[in-house]
Formats: structure tokens, C-alpha cells, sequence
């Protein structure tokens, strides 16, 4: 009998849509504040960072939102994409559970990244932006940046997390293939990284301070405006595609998740394969499992305190009501550089609030582990974000082959790891360690959260 692998779905059937699980969340999202006014934000604060209509995008209750046919003819690139059955991971693990993985590696970038990429490209050249400036870590979101901005005409600068620029030379070649300008953050180009670096030289970076300069340069000059590969409720919108394709090809395997899984660094990943199941149920369906795996080394959503923070280091984006471990925290310098941030989506953290999802932490010696596993049994190598995705499905899988259940476990592979094989070497060599973050600078961060009355 021949066993169905792959689940493909054909161009005509690529979603038209965008699912905002805005409309279905029992209780809204608590609101965004002004960090001078502690009022909540209009369209004209966000004006100088965003295009209108990415900001009607973050604030809109309606349940679809279509996806312009510009966005849809850069998307058939390589989308729909994906839907595996993991037979021979389900084999090595001897479980009975079945997996299916959504594989987002299969774009030009190499990760889920340029579905929201694309998209904000398009809105951005639409309102007239002839400049993006954004921040990126690991650099798979840099890469989608840089490759929206060369289809849609757009100069696109780029603050690369110090570490992940030391570690993964190749990931700015691709950038600056695609034409874009890339510098290690912190830099000396903005006040907010010079300062940085004045007080530590040889500071490792972080998200939150690529955030800072990034924001810093775009607020500078009318042309040019900011763009965030993660956490902002448009970004996550975006990603949904994931989700409502991995549904259609679930239903061609005559399937339906009991458990669906997704690595966290900011969130959009995750929510793109989990929210629109997530609002399935809302509406009465099924409802799976819904497991975030985040790093122990950054745990915001199983750690964090759920407050009122900023986005960035720098103290200048509006604050957002979410999981953090406070905006000075640095994590320390692990290899998935997209799971370095201190705090969640808005969105994920109101849905753990709301008991929608549940939360694991794992090292990366284990994560790494179950990547290993993975590659020599489906033959991909994931990404070192989506190892932390690997490891919860893989455990999931052996909690089924423990209890003696035939589950179904739906997972996202996010990115594939080709531009992080240094990584990969360092672990082949016993050189990976699990790192630790420093407690004392935690508890410092998070007594160091802004006061917003409740
Ligand atoms: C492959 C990959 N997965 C996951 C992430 C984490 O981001 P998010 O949680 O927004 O998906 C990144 C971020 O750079 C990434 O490159």
C-alpha cells in the first residue's frame, strides 16, 4: 500500500483571504497606549511608522480580510505550500501518532517570514514609501524584507542583531544579493546605538536595540517608514495563510489536529498556523491543542510577566499589553537569533490569558536533538527556530506512544536552517551548551517595567 506524503493543493485553491481571529476572541485585546498620555493610540501616532492601511489592518474586527492580487501573484511563487506526513519521523519515534508538518521553507527566503514581508511591501509602495527600515535577527527576516522590497521597487536598510551578524555571514550576502543595506546592531549610525555601545562595546545585541534604531531611523524622513517581521496583530494576520491552508490539505488526509504546534519568538509564525483553528473552535468546531514552544533561554510566555511594555530597548514604540521579560532584559546569545525578543505578540498573550493556548520551554541542546532527528528522517534541516517546533511535536508524539493514542499532531516547520549550519556544527561537536540567562537581570528588567495604571 502506498502511504500519501505530501498534501498539495492546487494555485486556484490559495486562500483569498486572511483570517483576523480579532473577531472571534471572546474579550478584545486590551488596548495599545501612548507612552507620554497613557491614552490609547490613534491612527495619527502610528502614521509616522506605518501606512494607513496596515494600521486599519492592527485595529479591525473584521473576520477576513482580502488579500490584494498583487500579494496573491508574489505569493504563487511558492504558495500553497506544503503539507507533509511524517511517516518516517513517526517511525523512528515508534508512535502511534500521526504528523503532519506544514513546510514554510519552501518560500525564497526560506521561512514563513515574506508572507507578511510581501504584504507590507505591497501596502508601503501602494501609500507612496520609497524606504523600509527594519531590524532583524537570525536574518530570515531581513532576507523576505529584502526581496519584497527588490519586487515592489523599495530601498530596504536593515539593523542586524550583533550575534546573528557575526554568526551567519551568509545571511547578509542574501540580503545585500536582493539589494539591501545591512548593519550590525547596535551601530554607531543611530544616537540610540551609539549610546548602547558607549556603555557596553561589545554588546551582543538584541532584538529590542535593532528594534530602537530602526524605529530611530524611520521616524527621520518622510519617505521612509518601519517594518516588523513579527508581534504586530497585521504581522500575525499575515501569516494566517499557514493556517487556513494547512486546513484544506487536513481535510484532502481526511484529518483533523488534536494537537497543533508552533515555535514563538514574536509570535507570527505560531499564530499563523494556530489561529484559525484556534477561532475554529470559537465558532463551535473542534478545538485541538494549541502548544507554543518558546526557548528556556527567553522564556517570555512561560516566565514573563503579562504588563503593559515596550516593543523595543530604546523606549520608543507605544506600549503593548503582553508577556515580557522587560524591554532591558538581553537575552544571551543562543542560535535560534528569531526567538531572541523579550516579549510576545499582544494577540498570543491575551489568547494565554484567555486559556486558547498552552506554553513549554526547551533548551537548545535538546531542540537541536530533535532537528537532528528530523533531518535524518524527512530529510529537511529545520531552521533552529523550527527545532523548537520539532521538539514539542516529537514530544507530543512520545506522549501519544506512551499513552497508546492515535493522535493527529499538525506542526509548523517554519524555516529551513541551510545559512545555519555553524550552529549545526558547533552541536556535531559538543560545543553547544544550553545557555543561561542571568536571573538577576531579569528580576532587574521586569522591576524596571513601566508603571501603567490598571
Ligand atoms: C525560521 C524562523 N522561525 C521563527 C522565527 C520567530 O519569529 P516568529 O515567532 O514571529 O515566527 C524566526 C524569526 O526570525 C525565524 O527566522
Amino acid at each position: 500500500m502506498s502511504l500519501q506524503t505530501k498534501y498539495l493543493l492546487d494555485e486556484s485553491r490559495m486562500p483569498k483571504f486572511w483570517y483576523n481571529i480579532q473577531a472571534d476572541l471572546p474579550a478584545p485585546a486590551p488596548a495599545v497606549l501612548h507612552p507620554g498620555t497613557l491614552q490609547p493610540v490613534g491612527p495619527d501616532d502610528l502614521a509616522p511608522l506605518f501606512p494607513m492601511e496596515l494600521i486599519g489592518q492592527e485595529v479591525s474586527t473584521e473576520r477576513e480580510i482580502e488579500i490584494p492580487e498583487p500579494v496573491r501573484d508574489v505569493y504563487r511563487a511558492w504558495r500553497p505550500a506544503p503539507l507533509y506526513r511524517a511517516h518516517r519521523l513517526e517511525r523512528a519515534l515508534g508512535t502511534p501518532a500521526k504528523i503532519f508538518y506544514k513546510y514554510e521553507g519552501v518560500s525564497p527566503a526560506g521561512s514563513h517570514k515574506p508572507n507578511t514581508a510581501v504584504a507590507q511591501a505591497f501596502y508601503n509602495h501602494q501609500a507612496g514609501v520609497k524606504r523600509l527600515v527594519t531590524e532583524t535577527g537570525a536574518g530570515q527576516w531581513g532576507t523576505a524584507l529584502s526581496y519584497a522590497g527588490a519586487l515592489f521597487g523599495l530601498q530596504v536598510e536593515i539593523f542586524q542583531v550583533r550575534v546573528s551578524y557575526d554568526q551567519k555571514p551568509y545571511r547578509r550576502a542574501v540580503m545585500e544579493t536582493y539589494g539591501a543595506r545591512c548593519v550590525a546592531s547596535p551601530s554607531r549610525e543611530t544616537a540610540y546605538g551609539r549610546s548602547v555601545l558607549e556603555k557596553t562595546p561589545d554588546h551582543p545585541g538584541s532584538l529590542g536595540i535593532a528594534i530602537s534604531e530602526a524605529v530611530e531611523l524611520a521616524v527621520q524622513r518622510e519617505d521612509t517608514k518601519y517594518a516588523l517581521g513579527s508581534v504586530l496583530n497585521h504581522v500575525l494576520l499575515h501569516q494566517t495563510i499557514i493556517g487556513l491552508e494547512a486546513m484544506e490539505q487536513l481535510q484532502m488526509a481526511d484529518e483533523w489536529p488534536d494537537v497543533v504546534v508552533g515555535c514563538t519568538g514574536g509570535g507570527s509564525n505560531f499564530a499563523g498556523i494556530a489561529f484559525p483553528f484556534i477561532g475554529h473552535g470559537l465558532r463551535g468546531g473542534r478545538k485541538p491543542r494549541i502548544v507554543a514552544v518558546e526557548p528556556a533561554a527567553c522564556p517570555s510566555l512561560t516566565r514573563g510577566k503579562y504588563a503593559y511594555d515596550f516593543g523595543d530597548t530604546g523606549r520608543m514604540t507605544p506600549l503593548t499589553k503582553m508577556h515580557t521579560l522587560g524591554s532591558q532584559f538581553t537575552p544571551p546569545g543562543f542560535h535560534a537569533g528569531g526567538l531572541r525578543y523579550h516579549g510576545m505578540a499582544p494577540l498570543v498573550s491575551h489568547c494565554r490569558q484567555l486559556g486558547l493556548l498552552e506554553a513549554v520551554a526547551y533548551n537548545q541542546v535538546e531542540c537541536f536533538e530533535a532537528g537532528v532527528l528530523f533531518a535524518r528522517s524527512e530529510g529537511i534541516v529545520p531552521a533552529p527556530e523550527a527545532n523548537h517546533a520539532v521538539k514539542g511535536a516529537v514530544v507530543e508524539a512520545l506522549r501519544c506512544k506512551q499513552e497508546g493514542k492515535a493522535e493527529t499532531i499538525l506542526f509548523n516547520l517554519c524555516g529551513h536552517g541551510h545559512f545555519d549550519m555553524s550552529a549545526y556544527q558547533k552541536y556535531f561537536a559538543g560545543e553547544l551548551t544550553d545557555e543561561h540567562y542571568d536571573e538577576k537581570e531579569l528580576a532587574m528588567a521586569l522591576a524596571g517595567l513601566p508603571s501603567v495604571p490598571a
